[in-house]
């Protein structure tokens, strides 16, 4: 069926919401700058010019999972792995504290090393040096209690991206080990336990389908989540798909787009993925409806250790450097990067 684009961004706009085909049509659509135009017009009125920024410390490199798609993965034994320790978390997130910073992303591979003590030790000791920072964690598929222990520890977010709604699609990206019923009810649990959840996926995986891509904005309806991360599929050479075809630019920034106008208070970032495949890819997700990024406040000598996909932007700069180049970015395209802890605004 043919349809008209800006009818349909109209639409979208107004309802909240399209029909499975109308959706596959705005996804797949070329040329769209009403779209964009129109995410960035619901973004100003809820958020204004406001980007909020999220330290990403990337403390671990070792992951007992083997996600076909991820350079982290088990499995390959060509990467240097490392760990940071709690006193070395705590650097970085001084360093971030004076650089203005207000809220923290622990994000690592599945790394059995840190018990839920130790996660519980680093969450509670970050929370005492900054009780007006958020801290936010990305550790991966945990059972209820642990969730519930780290909740008590006075972590306040959780990132969980769902990756794919489609069960098949999700056999095609994991091994059997891993199953998207587990995904769901950490998902599930993590909302129960009162944090603010960002789920999310990749935009181009391997095997993806238009239908799969309705079915990922089907699911984050139910899940009504406040932070929806999504980012291009790129591959990494040492893992299944490192031949594989990295994910479209045009496509991420027609969903940031769609996401956008289906959930105008989402916290939505222009990720690192986005700023790897295109020089301004961070400008242009700002430009279609984001409204968060995410600069690294790793060490300089671990950063080109977390590898998730080729030619990763930001491993050879320093937390203040990425800091300022953020900065310049933002206020190039006519946004303001804010010292803020950012909650969402429902
Ligand atoms: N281990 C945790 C997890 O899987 O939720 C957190 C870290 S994991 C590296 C964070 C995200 O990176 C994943 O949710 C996935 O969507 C993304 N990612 C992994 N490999 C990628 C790739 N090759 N291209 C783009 N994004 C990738
Ligand atoms: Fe591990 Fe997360 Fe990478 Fe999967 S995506 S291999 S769980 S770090
Ligand atoms: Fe890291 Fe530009 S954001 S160097």
């Amino acid at each position: 069926m043919n349809f008209n684009i800006n009818k349909l961004t109209d639409k979208l706009r107004n309802m909240r919401d399209l029909s499975d085909a109308e959706l596959a049509a705005l996804i797949d659509a070329q040329d769209c700058d009403y779209l964009h135009k129109t995410a960035d017009a619901v973004r100003r009125e809820r958020y204004g010019i406001d980007v909020y920024t999220r330290g990403l410390i990337e403390f671990t490199n070792y992951c007992k999972n083997n996600c076909y798609y991820c350079g982290l993965r088990k499995d390959n034994t060509s990467l240097e792995r490392y760990r940071l320790t709690k006193e070395q978390i705590l650097e970085c997130v001084h360093t971030g504290y004076t650089l203005g910073f207000r809220t923290w992303v622990l994000q690592g591979g599945e790394d059995m090393y840190y018990s839920d003590e130790y996660i519980c030790e680093i969450v509670s000791a970050l929370k005492a040096a900054h009780p007006d920072c958020a801290v936010t964690l990305s550790i991966g598929e945990k059972s209820y209690e642990s969730y519930e222990a780290y909740r008590r520890a006075g972590a306040d977010r959780y990132l969980l991206r769902h990756e794919t709604a489609d069960d098949t699609h999700y056999r095609s990206l994991h091994p059997d080990s891993m199953q998207s019923e587990n995904r769901r009810r950490c998902l599930q649990d993590l909302k129960r336990l009162g944090y603010q959840v960002g789920s999310g996926f990749m935009v181009g995986s391997p095997h993806q389908t238009l239908e799969n891509l309705v079915a990922d904005l089907r699911f984050l309806q139910e899940l009504d989540p406040d932070m929806i991360g999504i980012g291009p599929f790129l591959p990494h050479a040492d893992t299944p798909f490192g031949g594989e075809e990295k994910g479209s630019l045009s496509r991420c920034l027609n969903l940031i787009a769609i996401l956008r106008l289906m959930f105008p208070y989402a916290l939505i970032p222009a990720t690192t993925a986005l700023g790897t495949i295109h020089p301004l890819g961070r400008e242009m997700g700002l430009k279609a409806g984001a409204n968060v990024v995410m600069p690294n406040l790793s060490p300089k000598g671990v950063r080109e250790l977390y590898t998730l996909y080729d030619n990763k932007i930001c491993t050879g700069e320093e937390a203040a450097e990425c800091r300022s180049c953020l900065d310049k970015r933002v206020k190039g395209v006519g946004y303001r990067l804010v010292a803020d802890i950012g909650n969402v605004k429902r």
